[in-house]
């Protein structure tokens, strides 16, 4: 199941780590009771239902049922799989892990993703010490020195360059016996239309390597060293790269925004790295796409002010528009930093220094204001301007879902513009109807979700799904369990394969619940125990005995029937002999369990 990291090993990275402490880079937890909870990174919302548990080591979320241990959150988070979930941990505790063995009789076969990773990885390494070191790099060293960014930057960045010519990499690549189709995988060879091989993607270009937040090279962003065009080359979307899920920088900047409780968020790659060189490294970009939910959800983890570093021209204006609603509906703050003239962070930093644009980010607008205030400046105070105004906003007001929140911003609106707030309130709701928008309420997540019921639930079921609770929660009671043989009686099979895998389970009780998660034989499994060990949980002995009865009796309960039929039938026909042996089996029966 697990690939070529052996059982014990898994084990041992699952007890040296903390569910908690990892979690807490991503998503801000506050305790409560024995539990700590926040924001759920996988679904909307605005009040916590997410929790983890540092006793069971598990994470759940009771808004969308996301739940499991501490590999299946970083699979679920950063997209990965088991296996690079338990090499990141291994590596962050300091585990040792077997050397993979060379032979290629191994049954563990590498995902194309993890295949990616390593080319990309290759592909920063070669590319940063040309750059640093080859004399085909000079250009790319001379260029970046006269941008002003200095040698520390091109460390901590792993910026590279890629040469003229057709095929350094894909060479380079040849010599370390990648195969040609895996190359073509990572984007960064492209197939030759004809005879064989292939050429590189990147050429005469400055690289930016992209790293996700576990620290590994997803993509490149390439830019060219004059006007030819396109200025910037990406990587093409790729198991490890999908730009409206990826931000530049973030990697470096979680720290920051995590402290400031805040991030920057710019439109290039140079403005990354610019305004990091002086000091302000709470600053991430897009690549080259708008903001998009998950930007956001992934932002979320780390910062609840955003500020956006967007030009006041139309095309800065109309990414404001778009992000608002979603920036609404997420419930983070949005705030617009205006720089003047229109110049990139990059440059004016560097003309002005970080105190000037940290004074322009304390100025910022909240995003509506800065809405109402470029059209106000584009159309004037007139009437007319007004209802050119209104038109400009109504739209960017309509989309926002939440009730509440709409009516917060129309009132706000209509203020700024200086109209009558029902007037506006009309408008909006008009453009709503005629777009079969649907109202949601709270944090738009719909009631009666995912979060429950993943079994039925008739009476034997129910009894089953306690008793496996029961199990996970209050282990001491798993030898009773097991004398008793209840999980053989179980009539649900799925169930009675959850309760067999709790009784195999061997090792240390308070790793019980985050080692059988991991024991399942598919994710699903996984997420089954997780909802069952994730309830209330205040057992004590006598309650748990009491349980077990009940299921006893329960089961007994055909066998009574059975047995009350044929008394009553010994009765009728007045056969004492038989009465007196059926009642006395009732009777063992009936005390048999106490
Ligand atoms: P800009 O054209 O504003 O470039 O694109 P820039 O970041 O200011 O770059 P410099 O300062 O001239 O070197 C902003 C971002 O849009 C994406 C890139 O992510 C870039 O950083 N972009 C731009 C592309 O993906 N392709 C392009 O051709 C241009
Ligand atoms: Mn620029």
């Amino acid at each position: 199941m697990t690939g070529w990291i052996p059982d014990e090993k898994i084990s041992e990275i699952r007890s040296a780590s903390d569910i908690v402490e990892v979690i807490s880079e991503v998503v801000i937890l506050k305790r409560a009771g024995r539990n700590f909870i926040g924001l759920c990174p996988f679904h909307a919302e605005k009040t916590p239902s997410f929790t983890v548990s540092p006793e069971k080591q598990i994470f759940y979320c009771f808004g969308c049922g996301a739940g499991g241990n501490i590999f299946t959150f970083l699979m679920k988070y950063q997209g990965t799989s088991f296996l690079e979930a338990t090499t990141a941990l291994a590596k962050r505790y300091g585990i040792p892990l077997p050397e993979r063995a060379a032979s290629s009789k191994q049954q563990y076969v590498r995902t194309d993703r993890e295949r990616i990773l390593e080319i990309n990885q290759m592909a920063m390494e070669y590319y940063h010490t040309i750059l640093l070191n080859e004399s085909n790099g000079e250009v790319g060293r001379v260029y970046l020195r006269e941008r002003g960014i200095t040698d520390a930057t091109l460390e901590a960045f792993q910026i590279g360059y890629a040469p003229k010519g057709w095929d350094h990499f894909a060479a380079h690549l040849n010599r370390k016996r990648i195969p040609t189709d895996t190359a073509f995988k990572s984007g960064l060879v492209i197939p030759r239309k004809k005879g064989g091989g292939g050429y590189d993607r990147f050429r005469e270009r400055i690289l930016f390597p992209i790293r996700d937040l576990g620290g590994q090279v997803i993509g490149f962003g390439g830019r060219v060293l004059d006007d030819s065009l396109p200025k910037y080359l990406n990587s093409p979307e790729t198991a490890t790269f999908q730009k409206g899920r990826s931000l530049y920088g973030l990697d470096r900047a979680r720290k920051a925004c995590r402290e400031s409780d805040s991030v920057i968020i710019v439109e290039g790659y140079f403005d990354v790295i610019a305004l990091h060189q002086h000091g302000i490294a709470n600053t991430v970009a897009t690549l080259g796409t708008g903001v998009t939910p998950d930007h956001i959800r992934l932002l979320k983890g780390f910062a609840q002010t955003f500020y956006f570093v967007f030009d006041p021209d139309v095309a800065g204006i109309k990414a404001v528009e778009r992000v608002i609603p979603i920036l609404i509906r997420e419930n983070v703050t949005a705030r617009i930093v205006r720089l003047p003239d229109g110049k990139d962070p990059d440059v004016f930093v560097r003309e002005k220094g970080p105190k000037v644009f940290s004074d322009l980010v304390a100025r910022s607008l909240p995003a509506m204001s800065f809405l109402i205030e470029s059209a106000k400046i584009r159309h004037g105070p007139t009437p007319s301007g007004k209802s050119r105004i209104v038109s400009d906003l109504e739209n960017t007001l309509a989309s926002i879902d939440d009730e509440i929140n709409r009516s917060i911003f129309v009132k706000a609106a209509a203020e700024g513009i200086g109209i009558e707030e029902d007037l506006l309130f009309q408008r909006v709701l008009r453009i709503r109807q005629k777009s079969g928008a649907k109202e949601t309420f709270g944090d738009g997540f719909e009631q009666g979700g995912p979060a429950d019921d993943v079994f039925s639930t008739d009476q034997p079921v129910r009894f089953e799904k306690k008793i496996l609770t029961m199990m996970l929660q209050y282990p001491v009671m798993i030898p009773e369990i097991r004398t008793r043989r209840i999980v053989e009686q179980f009539s649900d099979p799925d169930l009675k394969d959850i309760g067999r895998l709790i009784l195999s389970y061997t090792g240390a009780p308070e790793a019980l619940i985050p080692e059988v998660i991991s024991m399942g034989k598919d994710p699903e499994t996984g997420k089954r125990i997780v909802h069952l060990a994730a309830g209330e949980d205040s057992w004590n002995a006598e309650g748990c005995l009491k349980l077990i009865r009940q299921f006893e009796l329960h089961c007994d309960r055909p066998e009574r029937a059975d047995l009350n039929a044929r008394i009553h039938a010994a009765q009728k026909e007045n056969d004492h002999a038989l009465l007196a042996d059926l009642l006395k089996e009732k009777q063992r029966m009936i005390h048999k369990r106490d």
